[in-house]
């Protein structure tokens, strides 16, 4: 299909083709990062602004990495390192970023909508790498990545999304992406933990963990994020790991080829058990694998390197 899409906001505003191509191209590209020499000139003279508000080691490395394996320039900014500290607002810091004509700026935000306003403000694409507790998309397409290669499809299959689901960015890009694609999704956490009406995205709702993940194909586990958190959600980590924590135990209920999947950062022993998370059904670290090959999908998607396609 040709691509004409400028921006990646969010699964909601991706058609399932849109998804299936980004998934092919990441598919394709992936074969780079296995060279000895892994670059190709695709993106050469592109110039990609990695953006970032908020920590994050997994999206922006590999964000990094997938521009310079497709031979583009990137720079990094931090808000902390930038002139936002003397008081720059968002929309003239991203309008002065767009003054030295990069290709792409790749974005991470506190606040839900931050891309989406850039996008309106500035004509350099956007890629959101994260908005509050709102979207991920490039983290729900590595998933649906991963997903697919070891099970060969999406649709037909049963997802378990345990956890922290209302300040879950990943979680609402989850159920968009993969119920978009076919598959099931079934969401459990506690009732504290769970926003309302949540199931209008396609998704059944549960407190309860093992009825999530009886039959499950997928088990996606999610951290709890205290840093959004305005009051205490649960007793104790100990209550809550005894009640939504993924230990060998548990994972009996769920089908025998059940892959475990975690967006990290992990916290071992809470929603986790370092068993689990070190065992051989674990795909924990094929999602960073992917999220190189889907990033340099994306990157060379919106910054037009399907025109130079015969490159590499
Ligand atoms: N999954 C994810 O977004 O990780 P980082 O916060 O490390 O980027």
């Amino acid at each position: 299909m040709m691509w004409n899409r400028k921006h990646i906001l969010d699964m909601e505003s991706l058609s399932v083709e849109e998804i299936s191509a980004i998934l092919d191209t990441a598919d394709g590209l992936k074969e780079i990062s296995e060279r000895s020499i892994k670059k190709v000139p695709t993106l050469r003279g592109k110039t990609v602004v990695l953006f970032f508000h908020e920590p994050s080691t997994r999206t922006r490395v590999s964000f990094d990495i997938a521009a310079k394996r497709l031979s583009a320039d990137s720079i990094s900014i931090a808000a902390s390192s930038s002139s936002i500290v003397k008081g720059e607002t968002l929309i003239d810091t991203a309008r002065n970023l767009e003054a030295m004509k990069p290709d792409v700026i790749v974005i991470r935000h506190a606040s839900a909508g931050a891309p989406f306003l850039l996008s309106r403000k500035v004509s350099t694409p956007i890629i959101n790498a994260g908005d509050g507790m709102h979207a991920h998309p490039s983290q729900a397409l590595l998933d649906m990545m991963t997903v697919r290669e070891v099970k060969g499809r999406l649709a037909g299959l049963r997802l378990a999304i345990v956890g922290d689901i209302s300040h879950s960015r990943v979680a609402r890009d989850d159920i968009l992406g993969f119920t978009k694609m076919g598959a099931e999704v079934r969401l459990a956490g506690p009732p504290t933990m769970m926003p309302a009406g949540i199931d209008a995205l396609g998704a059944s709702v549960t407190y309860d963990f093992d009825e999530a993940i009886d039959g499950a194909d997928v088990v996606m586990m999610l951290r709890i994020q205290k840093e959004r958190q305005r009051s205490f959600l649960f007793p104790t980590e100990r209550e809550y790991s005894r009640r939504y924590g993924l230990n060998i135990e548990r994972l009996k209920k769920a089908k025998p080829d059940v892959m475990i999947m975690h967006p990290g950062p992990l916290n071992r022993g809470v929603e986790i058990s370092p068993d689990v998370a070190d065992s051989m059904g674990s795909a924990i670290l094929d999602q960073v694998t992917n999220g190189v090959a889907l990033r340099m999908a994306l990157l060379y998607l919106v910054a037009g390197g399907m025109r130079h396609a015969d490159d590499h």
